[in-house]
């Protein structure tokens, strides 16, 4: 089973969208896969849960203390082989639950059971550098993360550097990728065309800034279901296979 973790420190850049087409995706090349909203905002569970499917809801504190099995709080999204964790608003406070009951069981611990079930997990992150961050990096095989191309964007890419540095963890399974593209913008083309060097390991391509991926919160469907030729559509495409194929692909 390999895990993918979508993260970024700032909010508002499309890791949701990107987490979700992917995971979409993956599933239909017919990899079972698990899509985990760890953000208690639940835009991923907009996007896919409401097949009214219920299941136990996983409360922060009892997940950090081992009370509730990971299985129990898995839904089906309607889509093959695609099956959700919906995010709770307990998640607000994961950190303190960690910081309380010390790191003991940690969230290796809780995905180690789905190795079973899944080939593929994507883990879709809050904007913050937590400590459930932490351990989001330490168990994924990649981390992904979007940057809209401008300045701003890299002092976050700087921000994680340190935090990884910091955190003795290992840069090569971070990823960026631009996302929010418009070519209309002169700075926007001179990043795409001319990346800065420090961001290693770059995917290659952009998800471009299109109103079809808006539109996923109101069709509440991946985006290649409702504009499979659309141009957001394509770019997912695009992302999903710079993972799976090439030098420093996934093997799933
Ligand atoms: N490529 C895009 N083009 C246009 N709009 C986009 C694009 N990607 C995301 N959006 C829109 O921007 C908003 C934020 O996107 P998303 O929820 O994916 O970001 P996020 O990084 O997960 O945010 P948060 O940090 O709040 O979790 C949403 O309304 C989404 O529809
Ligand atoms: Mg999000």
């Amino acid at each position: 089973m390999k895990i993918i973790a979508f993260h970024n420190l700032k909010g508002g850049v499309g890791k949701t969208a990107a987490a979700s087409n992917v995971a979409a995706l993956a599933a239909e090349e017919g990899i079972p896969t698990l899509l985990w909203d760890l953000d208690p905002q639940g835009a991923v569970s907009w996007y896919f849960g409401n097949t009214g499917a219920s299941a136990r809801v996983p409360k922060a504190g009892r997940l950090v203390k081992g009370k509730t099995p990971i299985g129990k709080t898995i839904v089906p999204t309607g889509i093959e082989n695609l099956d959700l964790i919906p995010a709770d608003v307990s998640f607000r406070n994961i950190d303190l639950q960690l910081e309380k009951h010390g790191d003991n069981r940690t969230l290796a611990d809780w995905l180690e059971p789905l190795g079973e079930d899944y080939g593929l997990v994507v883990l879709d992150c809050p904007p913050s550098l937590s400590r459930l961050a932490e351990q989001v990096f330490r168990v994924s095989d990649r981390v992904l993360v979007p940057l809209v191309p401008t300045w701003l964007s890299l002092n976050s890419w700087h921000q994680m550097q340190e935090f990884i540095a910091d955190k003795k963890l290992d840069s090569g399974r971070f990823q960026p990728f631009w996302t929010m593209a418009d070519r209309r913008k002169n700075l926007h083309r001179q990043l795409l065309q001319s990346p800065p060097q420090e961001l290693t390991g770059l995917m290659p391509g952009y998800i471009p800034y299109a109103s079809d991926v808006e539109r996923m919160g109101e069709k509440r469907q991946p985006v290649h279901w409702f504009a499979p030729r659309s141009t957001a559509a394509l770019s997912y495409r695009l992302l999903w296979r710079g993972l799976t194929k090439g030098k420093r692909s996934l093997k799933l």
